[in-house]
């Protein structure tokens, strides 16, 4: 049936990008700007019961950093919350919505809003788009050029207003925190504690960058071939961020569905099978590895458009 016509060829797609990378990287001709230096095994995820995998996903540490993370004499101290991201907080159903081309007539918007906590990325606009993906905006997670690009007006748009912000930029991959707040890729601080200072309520948190990489390191351990030293992208990272605290998280168009086309974001023309496909981030193993993950139907994940991904909560590791 065409379910199963259509996963075989995307399966065929992710697996033939992800291994052309690996090849590339073999000969070791591509860029290392953040200095990664991964040492551990490299295993095949397909060769792991379900679990397992969840397992591992679980013991990896991704935070966002909070006052006592900090040395007394760091300045940014005074404007680190207390508390870190959805501390002691859990929910039921949660939704990440990857910002895909091919959320474009999916008709998920009340799908979307029925979640508990609905997570978005960057600047993905609900306004004008709510039948593809509804109105609800529980968590943004922000990369920095967004936080810090004049275009995208951080301090004052209303995308970034009433909702919980997790922003995030790279570091070093052995770098330290300290060697980080001096040197960010973009300098997303003075935004942060602007907004910290211009809101009644800010719920603003940055991701410890470091803890990242140990992410980037658990896609490396579950993957035979080489992965491309750049951080996980932000849908790999909003999904490891909420797992902890729902019961389920679905995840909207990540894994492409049929309706997928080159179009990158369902709010904006351009066409760029990369962004589906990946280029920059290791976005085909990613991809792959939540399907492993997976416990929706296949019906649903490629005629719907979203995997499911149980909570840690409801592992036995
Ligand atoms: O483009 P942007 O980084 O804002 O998208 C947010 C996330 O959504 C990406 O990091 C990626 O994980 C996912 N995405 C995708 N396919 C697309 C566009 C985005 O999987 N076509």
């Amino acid at each position: 049936n065409k379910t199963e016509e259509f996963k075989k060829k995307l399966l065929v797609e992710l697996g033939n990008t992800f291994s052309d990378e690996s090849n590339i990287l073999k000969e070791g001709n591509l860029n290392n700007t953040y200095n990664v230096h991964y040492v551990g095994p490299r295993e095949d995820f397909r060769q792991k019961p379900q679990e397992q995998v969840s397992c591992e996903l679980m013991k990896t540490k991704l935070q966002t950093l909070k006052k006592a993370d900090l040395n007394t004499s760091e300045p940014l101290k005074n404007s680190m919350p207390k508390r870190s991201f959805f501390q002691n907080k859990t929910f039921n159903s949660c939704a990440v919505i990857a910002s895909a081309g091919a959320l474009r007539n999916s008709n998920l918007g009340k799908f979307i809003d029925s979640h508990d906590v609905v997570l978005r990325f960057n600047h993905a606009p609900t306004k004008k788009f709510a039948q593809d993906v509804g109105t609800k905006t529980t968590v943004r997670v922000v990369n920095s050029q967004v936080v810090t690009k004049p275009e995208f007006n951080f301090l004052q748009s209303p995308l970034y207003k009433n909702v919980t912000l997790v922003l995030w930029d790279p570091s070093n991959y052995s770098g330290s925190l300290q060697d980080w707040f001096k040197n960010p890729e973009y300098n997303l601080f003075n935004n942060f504690v602007q907004y910290r200072k211009q809101e009644a309520k800010p719920r603003v948190y940055l991701l410890n960058p470091l803890t990242i990489w140990d992410v980037w390191d658990f896609l490396q351990r579950n993957s035979p071939g080489r992965l491309r030293k750049n951080p996980p992208s932000s849908g790999f990272l909003g999904l490891r961020l909420l797992l902890p605290h729902c019961n389920f998280v679905d995840v909207v168009e990540y894994m492409p569905s049929t309706r997928v086309t080159k179009r990158c974001h369902y709010f904006d023309p351009d066409q760029n099978a990369a962004c589906t496909f990946g280029v920059w981030h290791p976005l085909s193993l990613e991809k792959l590895l939540t399907y492993h993950l997976n416990e929706a139907s296949d019906y649903e994940v490629f005629q719907k458009g979203f995997v499911r991904v149980r909570g840690f909560q409801n592992l036995k590791c």
